[in-house]
């Protein structure tokens, strides 16, 4: 079982977009899927309340992360996906603690950069590997990236963290698809937006074979961030 924890302290990020477009895809492979609504905000909870939907499934007002993690893999998930609050507090540091993965999600601007920084030193700290997932970029122009963008990797490279090569990029239908319950490749299958989120997916996938690879090889040890 994997376990992506999507964690930021900066409001407004990406965190539960990203969550949602995401664990739909995973769903989508009849992957036993679970969320878990770790942000007392619920916007998840929304989003899968509209979608009545049995895959992903969801559990919501969860106490103790770390049980709820272990019961997803008695029950036989294959992905779980944890959204967590804009806070600092000590559940995003049990639920990185429970994760194969951090995702970060980040717009590409100076504040929000720096309010990445708590959340790589929490998964650093505990041998968590992670991404920063740039989102809600400027859209490219002739498949080149937008200054901001461009900026923004500078600055994370500077710092050594690492970042997904590609960017999401602000466009309406990504909060259009889930407020009708849906995903990207749901709401319309040939759009850019779909296409992103899908390109997302398989980085993720193959990070996490890579991680648990390197988890395997190393007989125990953690994977490098
Ligand atoms: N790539 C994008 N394109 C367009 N809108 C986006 C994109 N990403 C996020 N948004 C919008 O930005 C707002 C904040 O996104 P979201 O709720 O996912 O952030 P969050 O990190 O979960 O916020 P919080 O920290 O409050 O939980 C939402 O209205 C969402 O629809
Ligand atoms: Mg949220």
């Amino acid at each position: 079982m994997n376990v992506l924890v999507f964690a930021s302290r900066k409001g407004g990020s990406g965190k539960s977009t990203l969550t949602a477009h995401l664990a739909a895809h995973a769903a989508k492979s009849n992957s036993p899927t679970l969320l878990i609504d770790a942000d007392p905000q619920g916007s998840l909870t929304l989003w899968h309340q509209i979608r009545g939907e049995e895959n992903p499934s969801i559990k919501k007002g969860v106490r103790g992360i770390a049980e709820a993690v272990k019961a997803a893999k008695r029950e036989g998930y294959e992905w779980v996906f944890i959204d967590t609050p804009p806070t600092k507090s000590s559940a995003i540091v049990e639920a990185i603690g429970s994760a194969t993965m951090v995702v970060i999600p980040s717009r590409p601007s100076v504040f929000d950069l720096a309010a990445v920084q708590d959340t790589i030193a929490i998964s650093r700290e505990q041998r968590k590997p992670y991404a920063v997932i740039l989102n809600a970029a400027p859209a490219k122009r002739n498949d080149a990236e937008s200054a901001v963008v461009a900026d923004a990797r500078g600055a994370l490279s500077q710092l050594r963290v690492p970042v997904w090569s590609g960017q999401i990029t602000n466009r309406a239908e990504l909060s259009l698809a889930l407020a009708y319950g849906e995903a990207s490749n749901e709401f319309d299958a040939e759009s850019a937006a779909a296409e992103e989120i899908s390109n997302l997916w398989k980085a993720i996938e193959r990070s996490v074979k890579a991680i648990n690879g390197a988890y395997k090889n190393s007989r125990g040890g953690r994977a490098a961030a």
